[in-house]
Order: C-alpha cells, then structure tokens, then sequence
C-alpha cells in the first residue's frame, strides 16, 4: 500500500468509527507516527510504505477509531503559546480556556510580581501559560487528583517553568493573599454526562468533568486567600447564575466574558482583602 491508500483508508475507518475531522486526524496521526509533516503526506503520496511503518501507523488509527482523544494519542496539545503533554490523567486544555487566561493578563496588567492560585491545574495549562506569559508572576497550582498533579509537574519540567503544585481540596491551605485566583473547575452535571461526546464521556477524568460543587464552595474559600480577582470559566449556560452567586458573596465589578463563539464563558469579580 502507499501512503496516499494508507491515508484514504484510515480516513474512511475514522469516519466509520464517527471521528467528526476524520481526514485531519488522519493526517495528524499518520504524519506523526511517521515521523512526517502533513505536507510530505502529500509529497510522499504515492511512495509504498513498508510493513514496519503500516504497523507503527496502525496502533494510534485504532486508538483514534475507539474515539480516545485525538490529544491523548498524540500525547500533546497546543494550548496559547505552550506544547503540553496530555493523557488520561487529565482533561484535554480546551480553546475557551484560553479566554480564561486572557481575562487573568488583562486584569494583572501592570502588577509587580502578581501572585496567582490555579485550582484545579489538570495539565497546568492556565498556571503554566501564566507563568509563561507573566515572566515576574508567583503562581501556585492545585488539584485533588494525584494524577493530574504528577501531569502538571512534567509539563513544568518539561518547560522549564516555575509553579508551585499543591495536592489537595480546592485552594489546598495555599497561602494568600493573591492577586488573582482562577479555576476551570468542573461545570458538567451528572444528567449531562451520558449525552456527552464519546472522547470526553468514555476517556476524560470524571473528576475534572462532574460538577459536586466546587465553583460554590471556591467563591466562598477563594475570599480567605484574595486581594484581587476571582475568574472562573463556566458551563455556558450558566455565567448568569455565577455572575449572581458571585455579587451574593459580596464580590465587586461583577463581569461576564463571551468567548470566541460568542458564547458566555468567563465569569469574574473582585474581593478586597482577603479576610
Ligand atoms: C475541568 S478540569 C480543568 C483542568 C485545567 N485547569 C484546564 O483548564 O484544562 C478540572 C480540574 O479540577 C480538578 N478538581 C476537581 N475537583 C477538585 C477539588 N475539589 N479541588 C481541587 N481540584 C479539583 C480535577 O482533578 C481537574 O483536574
């Protein structure tokens, strides 16, 4: 078989499967297992692939096929300006998460040395592009998952970026006061869960997914650690009614960001003082 037939064929076995770009993950798997960009697939189209490479291209086909993450196969994903390493041990850095950090920057803008608490990192995206973008910022990460930390600390090595990683509930005994304290926190309902994706269903941690309460019980706790602004991103159809949990709490200058599908996604506010 050539690598043109190779490609067609696991296009059309990822669109049996029902993979949503079954010809871009294709090339995505293919070029990477091949050690390959997805221009020589198009190069290279008619060269025949020797039986060694067929089996090295086979094994993330199937993994794709049986709908795991395209992110997970891969084993990195790009998120703003960083490559991290993603796997089961935690949810897959979203686009709209990156909205999130935005906010964070724009409201840090011009602070000396902002200190930055990140509840519940999973890969450490939101506190490593923090870091990353924010080269003066102190930022500590937590997450209850032992997993999801050990994923966060390679990602921060691999980097060569400083955060420092807390196990535990929510803000972990992290010591304030902070300038900003962010949180992509679970936001899916239990009854949401089985009309979900297969990828986020069957593959994501349920521990990043399900919501038992945790963006509540933050807008209550980040008030003990905060001199500055809570951000949370939120299920869309929810911003209004965390906008309200927000100004209930006593928090200020109450604000709601869309992202970039125009969909209401980020929900902040200020708390003076932390108490
Ligand atoms: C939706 S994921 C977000 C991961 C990452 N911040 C991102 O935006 O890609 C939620 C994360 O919160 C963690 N988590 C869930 N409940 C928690 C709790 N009570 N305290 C701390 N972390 C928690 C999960 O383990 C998971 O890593």
């Amino acid at each position: 078989m050539t690598l043109g037939e190779t490609l067609d064929a696991a296009t059309t076995y990822l669109a049996s499967r029902g993979v949503e770009h079954a010809r871009l993950d294709a090339e995505l798997l293919l070029s990477r297992a091949l050690g390959l960009t997805r221009i020589d697939l198009y190069t290279q189209y008619d060269r025949p692939l020797t039986e060694r490479e067929r089996e090295t291209a086979r094994g993330p086909v199937r993994r794709r096929g049986a709908r795991e993450p395209l992110a997970y196969v891969l084993g990195d994903w790009g998120f703003r300006r960083l490559t991290l390493r993603t796997d089961s041990r935690a949810l897959v850095p979203r686009p709209e998460t990156e909205i999130v950090v935005d906010r964070c920057l724009a409201l840090l803008d011009g602070a000396d040395r902002p200190r930055v608490l990140d509840v519940g990192t999973g890969t450490g995206a939101i506190a490593l592009s923090l870091a990353h973008e924010l080269t003066d910022a102190q930022v500590v990460a937590t997450d209850a998952s032992s997993d999801a930390l050990a994923l966060a600390a390679e990602n921060a090595e691999a980097l060569a970026l400083q955060v420092e990683l807390r196990l535990g509930d929510l803000i972990a005994d992290a010591r304030g006061p902070f300038d900003v304290v962010v949180s992509n926190p679970p936001y899916v309902d239990q009854a949401e869960i089985d009309a979900l994706e297969p990828e986020v269903r069957d593959w994501e941690p349920r521990a990043a997914l399900v919501d038992t309460g945790q963006t509540e019980r933050l807008v209550e706790s980040a008030t003990h650690v905060l001199d500055g602004w809570l951000v949370l991103e939120v299920h869309e159809g929810r911003a209004a009614e965390t906008a309200n949990l927000l100004r209930t709490a006593g928090y200020a200058q109450v604000a709601v960001t869309d992202d970039l599908a125009g969909r209401p996604r980020v929900v902040e506010g200020k708390w003076s003082g932390a108490r």
